[in-house]
């Protein structure tokens, strides 16, 4: 996982791609290079950061290059190994997101075939195929060196004397940026969108070559293919920190508009538009990673209340070694990206069962979209900070607009009660917003339980999902050990954990649950650990039992998971603030991860 983009057009290419790669640092940033195909090839590469590359690098001649940022799969972070790699004769340039699944093979027979190999990456196998290919025509070479490689990629090829770059996909993204008298190409839109919002997504076996004017693209028998660019209503302010220290914070505060824009047109009709006609589904299984799991989690209550259809909710990586299941059930995949890798191998494998498929992405055009039946867009707009933060609220609102969907369809909804969901709905921007306002307040307390070495965080029933994302956060961002229990697990073994020094944060809001949860918090409070509680307004009896609580407004607790993952997405935040930790580029994690 990592992130590529490409340049040719009439400007110096150099500033051009640092400027375009510093915004896909999101995708990795263990190491990091780029490559000027001049009459000669520049490759300048360092390991670290893209701060790092650009305080080192000599200046670059040429307007024809391409750049990548690199999150290590195969092969050490190391100089050495950062991508573009080069052929034996230092013309060719190659960038690479993905795996080459059988490079050692092909390793060996370059080798035996006199080619000198550098590193220790599975990319380094394209550039020499590609050198071994090579004529007069870059794409052609590039078409031929496809054919020695499987696994999944998208490949960015320079070489030095040509004014173009060369790129192909196969389960990794790749998009083109059309500009004036220049082209680009880039893992994500937002890469390029201070420089064009007109894109062509590439689909997988198309071969492209840009130039400063022209963008050809010809698919996997060689034939060409004409694809009307999509206008991308994503600005550049959306791609940027717009004032806020950090795009994490910056995307929590998205939120309200987020839901909102979610909404919009979808709720407006008691009648719901079937996505599957005349179809009924006695099971729903959501499949999904991280913290795209923990909203399947939510959606199996969610589901299950309003729809009443039995839901499971499985890790991707898992959901192939699951039984198939005789009940047919509707597969909803939850991926922001859409380009999980874990996350598209379950969609593929559920439509081998014969399965129905919906996707929820943010992403447009993303991988997924083009494996599913049927797609829900979360309209969270882009999202740069690697903590989930807007996506994982929108990814909730899309559950409980397929929920009410599929509750209306096999009628175990009545309007009335849809009425009342719409208008809940339609309140959970001003929820979130109360919650925003009390930022100050979160921070202050953020910081007096911000030298905490771990942290245990409970909930039950739909909440129980809330206590684990809180924990993940917690732990990603701020580097404390976090962890969630339903609140009814901990006398099971988690209580032999807890000290004084270990606070717990409880999820206490007044539904069917709440006087089990007092229960709980009386038991952790014996024991001497201090307990900041989340509760509605108005709640006399729970500051009785706690040291500190954050107050929400009240809403049906079927809704409070947004409002209260929101408070613990601050409490993240400002614990990870006052323990000066890289907020936006927790260490060892990628936002996107397109690798198995
Ligand atoms: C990575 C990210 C997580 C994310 C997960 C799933 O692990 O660090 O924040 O939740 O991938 O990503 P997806 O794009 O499929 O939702």
């Amino acid at each position: 996982m990592c992130g590529i983009v490409g340049y040719a057009g009439w400007r110096d290419a150099q500033p051009i791609l640092l400027d375009c790669l510093k915004r896909l640092e999101y995708r990795g940033y263990d190491s990091a290079g780029l490559a000027v195909a001049g009459t000669e090839l520049q490759l300048f590469k360092s390991a670290g950061e893209i701060a790092v590359l650009e305080a080192a690098m000599p200046e670059m001649k040429g307007s024809v290059g391409i750049a990548h940022t690199r999150w290590a799969t195969q092969g050490k972070p190391t100089t050495v190994n950062a991508h573009p790699l080069a052929d034996c004769s230092n013309r060719l340039a190659v960038a690479h997101n993905g795996i080459i699944s059988n490079f050692m093979g092909v390793r060996e027979e370059l080798q035996k075939n006199g080619h000198n190999f550098t590193s220790d990456t599975d990319t380094e196998v394209f550039p020499h195929l590609v050198e071994a290919e090579f004529k007069d025509d870059l794409v052609k070479a590039v078409q031929k060196a496809l054919e020695k490689v499987d696994g999944t990629y998208t490949f960015a090829v320079v070489c030095a004397g040509c004014d173009q770059v060369v790129a192909t996909r196969r389960e990794s993204p790749l998009v083109v940026g059309l500009g004036e008298g220049e082209n680009f190409i880039a893992s994500d839109v937002t890469a390029l969108l201070k420089y064009t919002n007109r894109m062509i997504y590439i689909q997988d076996g198309e071969v492209v070559s840009i130039t400063k004017d022209s963008v050809k693209i010809v698919d996997g028998k060689g034939n060409e293919v004409r694809r009307e660019p999509q206008k991308i209503t994503w600005n550049l302010e959306d791609a940027e920190k717009g004032g806020y220290p950090h795009f994490m914070l910056k995307e929590i505060f998205e939120q309200p508009d987020a839901i909102h824009d979610s909404l919009l047109g979808r709720i407006e009709s008691v009648e719901a538009e079937p996505f599957f006609q005349n179809e009924h589904f006695s099971t729903v299984k959501i499949v999904a990673c991280g913290t795209s799991y923990y909203a399947g989690l939510v959606g199996k209550y969610i589901i299950e209340e309003l729809a009443r259809i039995p839901t499971t909710v499985q890790i991707s990586s898992e959901y192939r070694y699951s039984s198939v299941s005789r009940e047919n059930p509707l597969v909803v995949l939850i991926t922001q990206s859409g380009e999980t890798a874990d996350t598209l191998g379950a969609a593929r494998e559920a439509k081998k069962r014969g399965n129905k498929t919906v996707g929820i992405a943010n992403v447009i055009g993303s991988a997924i979209t083009r494996e599913v039946d049927h797609t829900i867009y979360t309209r969270a707009g882009p999202e740069i900070g690697v903590a989930a933060t807007k996506t994982f609220t929108t990814q909730l609102i899309a559950l409980y607009l397929l929920a009410m969907e599929l509750g209306t369809q096999n009628r175990s909804l009545t309007a009335q009660a849809k009425r009342s969901i719409v208008g809940t709905l339609r309140n959970l921007p001003r929820s979130v917003q109360d919650v925003l306002n009390q930022a100050s307040e979160i921070e202050a307390l953020a910081k007096k339980y911000s030298s905490a070495r771990d942290m245990f965080f409970i909930g039950r029933s739909i909440n129980y999902p809330i206590a684990l994302e809180g924990a993940l956060k917690t732990k990603e961002i701020a580097y404390i050990h976090g962890e969630g229990f339903p609140a009814g697990e901990l006398k099971h073994g988690p209580l032999a954990l807890i000290s004084r020094d270990s606070p717990i944060v409880a999820i206490a809001v007044k539904d069917h649950t709440y006087e089990k949860m007092l229960g709980n918090i009386s038991e952790v409070s014996a024991r001497g650990s201090p307990v900041i509680a989340i509760g509605f307004e108005g709640d006399t009896e729970l500051p009785r039992y706690v040291d500190d609580a954050i107050w929400i407004r009240e809403i049906p607790p079927m809704f409070s998971p947004v409002p209260v993952i929101v408070v613990l997405q601050l409490w993240a935040y400002y614990l990870a603030k006052a323990r000066g930790c890289p907020i936006d580029k927790p260490k060892n994690i990628a936002k996107t991860v397109t690798v198995e």
